[in-house]
């Protein structure tokens, strides 16, 4: 079975969907770790209530990132994953330390990437009166919020929206997508090569969803 390590920095509501995934049987990983770069983030106890080994590397205790990303890779390698998850972890990350888990690094985005990358995305999304959003899962690459993309889920923006409530509906698909992008992994059903995503065959229409509500 292969080792995750999760990367959080706040309340880890897509961590918890990942547990739960695991939980039910739908996520063959051992979650070997959770590591926060705060460490008053909320996911951190819900981590330790599951028995998953909890850390910190408190971000403010470095002269600067290089030294940070250092530190934090040297605690994530203590427990050798095959895949390192950035849920809701709110850092930049260095060119090197990216380097480091090249094609075993995912993050998720409450955007349809390329569109919105970086803070605010609902609120921006609001603004732009653009109709469809969304959420992304991808390969994480030295650019914010940018790599090959891996699982999308649509979701559509309503008149009566405002930021909480179009979060909430991007946010249950998150919740959706991230276990399930994961597992493509745990089962050898994805990988990045030369730069793009890999999907096993069978998979080749899975990787857009649209939540019920678009239909
Ligand atoms: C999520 O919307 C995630 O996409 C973004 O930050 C938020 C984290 O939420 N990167 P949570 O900590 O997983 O609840």
């Amino acid at each position: 079975m292969k080792n995750i390590v999760i990367l959080i920095s706040g309340r880890g509501s897509n961590m918890e969907a990942l547990i739960a995934a695991r939980d039910a049987g739908n996520l063959p990983v051992n979650i070997a770790a959770v590591i926060s770069n705060r460490p008053d983030a909320a996911g951190l106890e819900t981590a330790m209530k599951s028995g998953i080994v909890a850390h910190f590397v408190d971000h403010k205790g470095f002269a600067g990132r290089e030294a940070f990303d250092a530190a934090l890779a040297e605690c994530i390698d203590q427990f050798s994953p095959d895949l390192v998850v950035l849920a809701g972890f709110m850092r930049i990350l260095s060119e090197g330390f990216v380097r480091h888990y090249e094609g075993r690094l995912l993050n998720i985005h409450p955007s349809l990437l390329p569109s919105f990358p970086g803070l605010h995305t609902h609120q921006r999304a609001l603004d732009e009166g653009v109709r469809i959003h969304g959420c992304t899962v991808h390969f994480v690459t030295p650019a914010l919020d940018h790599g090959p993309v891996i699982i999308q889920a649509a979701v559509p923006v309503l008149d009566s929206d405002d930021e909480t409530s179009l979060a909430a509906r991007v946010l249950r698909q998150e919740h959706r997508i991230y276990p399930q992008a994961v597992r493509w992994f745990a089962e050898d059903k994805l990988r990045l090569e030369d730069g793009r995503v890999r999907l096993a065959a069978e998979l080749a229409d899975s990787a857009a969803l649209i939540s019920p509500e678009v239909r």
